[in-house]
């Protein structure tokens, strides 16, 4: 399409119920009270100029732009700060209006400079547009005075990777400040100075934008209406002339954005203001972190060898692809038909997971499809299912805007998943009270305008004592919503609970000791959350990858029925899932247990209804999970896996076991951009495509499915996903062919209930759409569980405490536990590819002071990080943010591996990794670990793994 323009109403929308009517330029309007005559004028199509304004931001009224004339009114007001009144006549179109707009915008441009021709911005500047639209021809005042460009002018800045600031533009109109601000919530901007001395600066403390406490979001050039913030890819390709409405693919919020190109070349993103996940708004990774799609490093041609020690031989897609299937057979002769699987990623989109678990189940003949949710979110899926009987969160993003009471539980959502982060700020700006239960001073325990009232430092692995502390206090000091739970929920699990939580052993006091928390504060948090209004709990892998992932998930679930606290906007129970299609790699069926859907293999009329479509005989019996696999493989029983998009050698935990099972492997089939750390054990090499390339869904933490559209016109490795999977499935015998993804999402519909009106033609007509999508939801579900839970009645589930089995001793006396960075993504795999790694170059250990000086240990030491399972060396860091006793590390960088010193340990239920707690002894090092060294000779060996000899 052409350049999409998204309409600018200049003021935000009033959510007021009472209409007003008023009469603009003669036009009729009624609109909401407290709507401003801007808003009122564009909306009816009458065109008010205005610089200072923009519909994202609150009305600020400096630039003078926008002045009306008001039949009754002295004087000529702004009609962005002017709210519509009953009955009000407005003129937006007089001489003398004219005669003032052209007057303040010749003062603008007489100190500006006049480079338009050769500016970034020229075609694409409100300044520019705005001097056309109220007639300036001739500027009065002359260029002799002083002025804020040419000689003396500050220095632009080029210090932000992605974006430049040029003040000599700047028409100090503060959009960009209060962008940081209000829509960002971080404050990094501010005006300096007073009168003409004013200017924007990056903060008092910092020389430019990249020492700032700027996070590089893009809202502040998003917002400028001049060339002085602008992405440097505008300034060295120019203005961006088409548009392609596509999804990110990062984390779980999905935000939507504008891919900008000139020609076939992409220029920017631009967050999409239509967009139901982000409204406009995004974070670094998403706005700019996505060179990685022509990095250098993607393998555009697929690769065979016979073995791993072989160097690789560039084929043709057939030979790949038959070579695969060859090796696939031969091991299921020899070892059985269950002696192969796969693994699917929730960075690809449905279609392509389920063409995979479709493989799997159909071609391969059994039920050894997993994917990596295994190793994040099955708890989730688990625990709610269990209690509520969705295996999905409960909200949209927008439902937070009516949160009174918000519980952030093991989650850092201003890294992980920012551009949610900013939305729920901006409710706790308004006042909304905000609980945090997390080991580390995480930002939003304290940032600017924020301040949470309860930080429940909880020591790692205590999560389900923490949860049966806050129900304890719940249940004895009468805080139960008893008519809910008398209507909504189970009556005989709801009093066997409640009797397990009023036990004195689940009070706040007797738990103290094992989560490290004050009863005080659990007491105080507890009745808040059960009395403060709205309370809505978000929680991210900080609950799930625990030995008690489960149980901590029906504990939260457990707590808001009891409260209830669930079926309504401003409540719920949130997974903040990491990947952006961690809900549809599960919702695409590829668990071993599980169809698209959630429905049980052994469920025969489930079964019977897919043996139907697909045209054979499946296998009624749950198959293997990624653990189990593994253990296979080194067992010997399991010879052959097909992986797409997941990088299992660094991503799993315990990585000697996981490198010993790939090891242990016949045939390995990797489908991915790069030949990445699980590649180094594979013996067929099928190129993958970047979100870029896709053409789809991906399925967001709200149950969101948005439209993931090809922008780049080729497909670097020439052929999608799901079309390598088919003739991979068809080589193997089992006819399986689709014309076009659309006609994946067509099967899925026809054979998934939640799934049954969604086709793309919908999407692309309609925008995206939160499931269940069926006949009592047509338009689909933004809030679940309204007048009853899915699966009937809400069913409280016995949530017992019971510690991991890694514990600390004498020789692993601290706690270490894992999580993200803002900048990096996962195992780095793109974001390393990319300028986002100039901000986080290597991981780090972060260590408490008292930790540190009882070891020695100063800032930036090289420290080896023992476990019971291997050891490594990172540079430490010494941070506030731990408590005593517990140290953290990101897990960004494969040479950190962090998964060397995690442990087996599991959730109970669902076998998610122990990635939280893992009992560790921390040293000055001045060397690399063992298992560090032996890296850098797998590099070597890699590299000549890597070595490929080119197709005769
Ligand atoms: S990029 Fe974002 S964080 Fe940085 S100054 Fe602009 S709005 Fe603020
Ligand atoms: S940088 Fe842009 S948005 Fe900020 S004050 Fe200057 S012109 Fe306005
Ligand atoms: S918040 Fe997540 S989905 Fe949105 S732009 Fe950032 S990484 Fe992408
Ligand atoms: S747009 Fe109204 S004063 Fe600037």
């Amino acid at each position: 399409m052409a350049i999409l323009k998204e309409p600018d109403f200049g003021t935000p929308k009033s959510k007021a119920a009472t209409m007003v009517s008023l009469e603009i330029d003669g036009i009729k309007v009624s609109v909401p009270e407290g709507t401003s005559v801007m808003r009122a004028a564009r909306q009816v199509g009458q065109e008010v100029p205005s610089l200072c304004a923009a519909d994202m931001l609150d009305a600020w009224g400096s630039c003078r732009m926008c002045l009306v004339e008001i039949e009754g009114a002295r004087g000529t007001p702004a009609s962005c700060t002017t709210p519509v009144r009953e009955g009000m006549k407005v003129k937006t179109q007089t001489q003398r209006l004219e005669k003032i707009r052209r007057g303040v915008m010749e003062l603008y441009i007489s100190d500006h400079p006049l480079d338009c021709l050769t500016c970034a911005a020229n075609g694409d500047c409100e300044l520019q547009d705005t001097a056309g639209e109220v007639g300036l021809r001739d500027v009065r005042y002359g260029f002799e005075g002083e002025k804020h460009f040419g000689a003396g002018a500050d220095p632009k800045d080029e210090s932000n990777p992605y974006f430049t600031f040029d003040s000599s533009k700047c028409i100090v109109c503060s959009r960009c400040v209060r962008a940081c601000e209000e829509v960002q919530g971080t404050f990094a901007l501010t005006i300096q100075g007073r009168g003409f001395d004013s200017k924007v600066s990056a903060g008092i403390m910092a020389d430019d934008f990249f020492g700032s406490e700027c996070v590089s979001c893009g809202a502040c050039v998003q917002a400028c209406p001049t060339a002085t913030l602008r992405e440097k890819a505008v300034h060295e390709h120019g203005v961006p002339n088409r548009s392609v409405l596509t999804t990110c693919a990062y984390c779980g919020v999905g935000c939507s954005f504008k891919a900008e190109l000139q020609g076939d070349q992409v220029i920017r993103m631009v967050p999409h203001k239509d967009g139901g996940a982000n409204e406009g708004h995004s974070c670094v990774k998403g706005r700019f972190a996505w060179g990685y799609a022509t990095h250098k490093d993607r393998v555009t041609t697929p690769m065979i060898r016979e073995k791993t020690t072989d160097p690789w031989k560039e084929v043709s897609w057939d030979e790949a692809i038959h070579y695969a299937a060859q090796r696939f057979r031969t091991i299921q002769e020899k070892h059985g038909k269950g002696s192969i699987g796969g693994i699917t990623s929730s960075r690809c989109t449905n279609e392509e997971v389920y063409a995979v678990q479709k493989l799997i189940r159909a071609a391969f003949g059994n039920n050894n499809v997993d994917t990596c949710a295994r190793v994040c979110h099955s708890p989730t899926g688990y625990g709610l299912k269990t209690t509520l009987g969705t295996s999905a969160g409960t909200q949209d993003f927008k439902s937070v805007e009516q949160s009174d009471v918000i519980l952030v539980i093991g989650a850092n959502p201003t890294d992980g998943h920012p551009v949610f982060a900013s939305r729920m700020k901006k409710r706790l700006r308004e006042g909304a009270k905000l609980i945090v239960a997390d080991p580390r001073r995480i930002d939003l325990v304290r940032s600017p305008h924020v301040a949470a009232s309860h930080h429940l430092q909880l020591r790692p692995g205590t999560n389900v004592a923490l949860m049966n502390a806050l129900a304890h206090v719940v249940v004895t000091e009468g805080l139960v919503d008893e008519a809910f739970v008398a209507e909504r929920c189970e009556a005989r699990e709801f009093d066997r609970w409640r009797t397990f939580v009023a036990e004195e052993r689940n009070s706040p006091e007797a738990l103290e000791e094992k989560t490290g928390v004050p009863a005080d504060d659990v007491r105080a948090a507890a009745r808040l959350y059960a009395t403060g209004g709205n309370a809505a709990i978000y929680y991210g892998l900080g609950v799930t990858e625990h030995s008690q992932g489960s149980t901590m998930v029906m504990a939260m679930a457990n707590l808001a029925m009891a409260t209830g606290n669930i079926g309504r906007e401003g409540v719920g129970i949130n997974p903040l899932r990491g990947q952006n299609n961690v809900q549809g790699s599960c919702d695409m069926g590829s668990f071993p247990h599980e169809f698209s859907g959630y429905r049980h293999v052994s469920d025969d009329k489930v079964r019977t209804l897919f043996e139907g479509d697909w045209g054979v005989k499946l296998s009624p019996e749950p198959g293997l999970r990624i653990p189990n696999m593994f253990a296979a493989a080194v067992e010997g029983s399991f010879r052959g896996l097909f992986v797409q998009g997941e990088d299992i050698a660094q991503s799993d935990p315990n990585t000697r076991h996981v490198t010993a099972a790939l090891e242990a492997m016949e045939c390995i089939v990797v489908q991915d951009l790069f030949l990445n750390e699980t590649a180094a054990y594979a013996h067929v090499f099928f190129p993958g495509t970047s979100f870029l390339e896709k053409d789809g869904t991906f399925t967001n933490a709200e149950r969101r499915i948005n439209r993931v559209r090809p922008v780049m016109a080729e497909k670097n490795g020439g052929m999608a996903e799901w079309d390598a999977v088919c003739r991979l499935a068809r080589a193997m015998g089992y006819n399986m062919h689709y014309d076009s993804a659309s006609d994946i999402m067509d099967e899925i519909a026809r054979l998934t209930p939640t799934f049954k009106g969604v086709s793309f033609a919908r999407l692309d007509r309609e925008g995206s759409m939160q499931w269940p999508v069926d006949d009592a939801a047509p338009n689909g579900t933004p809030t679940m569980h309204v007048a009853g839970f899915v699966r009937g009645k809400g069913r409280f589930m016995i949530t017992e405490y019971v510690p991991t089995e890694e514990r600390t001793n004498r020789s692993f006396p601290l706690i270490l536990t894992t999580g993200r960075i803002l900048s990096q993504y996962n195992v780095g795999a793109q974001t390393r590819r990319t300028e986002n790694s100039r901000w986080h170059e290597v991981d780090r250990l972060e260590i408490h002071p008292f930790d540190a000086e009882e070891r020695g240990i100063a800032d930036g030491d090289m420290v080896s990080i023992q476990s019971r399972m291997g050891a490594v060396t990172l540079p430490a860091m010494i941070s506030e943010r731990m408590p005593q006793g517990v140290v953290y590390t990101t897990f960004h960088h494969p040479t950190s591996g962090s998964n060397v010193i995690t442990t087996d340990q599991s959730d109970w239920a669902t076998n998610c990794p122990e990635y939280k707690v893992t009992a560790v002894q921390v040293a000055r090092s001045n060397q690399p670990s063992e298992w560090q060294m032996e890296l850098e000779n797998l590099y070597e060996t890699n590299y000549r793994r890597a070595a490929v000899e080119p197709a005769e």
